[in-house]
């Protein structure tokens, strides 16, 4: 959806105005900062920013959210000019795995076990996998895989989670998002008492004993759609601190309450305006990736967006 928002600083207004002139689409993250959610075209999960990015029409992707994005935005599409506006903008959990890690567990795996990859991968990785996958699809992609086994990497709680949901026998590579990963059931516990009748709404990137006490599970994306259409009033949020703007936003009478204010992803909060206002005047930080990688990404992302979703 199109957020820019009615009041916008000059900075803002000059990113705006920029991001005509390049003719750029400016995707943001559910997680990136209020004010760059703001004036973004779109902000969307991780499968929503992959599409538009596969058929936009604009020149340059000003891909405001973590490295892996915009290398999937740039293997989408070669033809387009991808920045990312400040290059420390990594994902730990992406950088639990490497290629030759992959490649010695394929090994170990056999040929007749596919590999589903989260999209929070580096390019190298995809192009190991069989398919790729996001929080919003990934019990759809597993269940669409030939065979009665998968494995997955590199988050081992979505793989728990889609193990919950699907009659595959599911194997997993033992990363996790840092983020995501420390939050205690005791502190959820907590809440739940706090604000009795709230209901808890979790992304599958938390441990399972999280998933266990919350209503309902899903990508961030997910969480706008049930906060919009579920009756109660009150909410726990159980992701990023992100995602709060929108949701506050889009649904004044409600509550959202953070479940800790642990939950925030530095890697998603470096970016700032000034970086975006930087990265649009020099055209910076170009991603790009070796074609050979980037054909073989390809095709994984490409079976990805094959699959129907849930
Ligand atoms: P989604 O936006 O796909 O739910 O992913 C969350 C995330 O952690 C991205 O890094
Ligand atoms: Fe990576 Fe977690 Fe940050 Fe998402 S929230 S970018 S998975 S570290």
């Amino acid at each position: 959806m199109s957020l820019i928002a009615e009041k916008t600083t000059d900075l803002q207004q000059e990113i705006r105005r920029l991001v005509k002139e390049r003719n750029a689409v400016m995707l943001a993250h559910n997680y990136q900062r209020d004010e760059i959610q703001q004036i973004a075209d779109i902000a969307g999960d991780s499968l929503a920013l992959s599409m538009e990015a596969a058929r936009t029409d604009a020149e340059v992707i000003l891909f405001c959210g973590v490295h892996f994005m915009a290398e999937s935005a740039a293997i989408l599409s070669p033809q387009k000019t991808v920045l990312l506006p400040h290059m420390e903008a990594g994902c730990p959990m992406a950088d639990m795995i490497t290629p030759e890690k992959l490649r010695e567990k394929k090994a170990e795996l056999g040929p007749d076990i596919p590999v589903v990859t989260y999209v929070n991968s580096s390019a190298e990785v995809k192009a190991e996998s069989d398919i790729c996958c996001t929080s919003a699809n990934a019990v759809a992609v597993v269940n669409s895989l030939p065979g009665d086994s998968v494995f997955m990497t590199p988050d081992m709680n979505l793989a728990k989670y889609v193990a919950r949901h699907t009659k595959k026998k599911v194997d997993w590579w033992k990363g996790f998002c840092p983020t995501h990963h420390q939050l205690k059931a005791q502190t959820v516990i907590e809440m739940k008492e706090t604000h009795p009748g709230a209901k808890v709404v979790a992304h599958p990137e938390c441990a399972p004993d999280i998933l266990d006490l919350a209503d309902h599970i899903c990508s961030t994306s997910g969480m706008y759609a049930y906060a919009k259409k579920e009756n109660a009033k009150k909410f726990i949020i159980a992701t990023e601190a992100g995602i709060l703007y929108r949701l506050r936003k889009e649904n004044p009478d409600k509550e959202f309450i953070l479940v800790s204010e642990d939950m925030l992803c530095p890697n998603m909060k470096v970016t700032t305006l000034e970086d975006i206002h930087e990265a649009l005047v020099e055209m910076k930080h170009v991603i790009t990736v070796p074609e050979d990688i980037r054909l073989r990404a390809k095709m994984t992302l490409d079976r990805m967006l094959a699959v129907p979703r849930d």
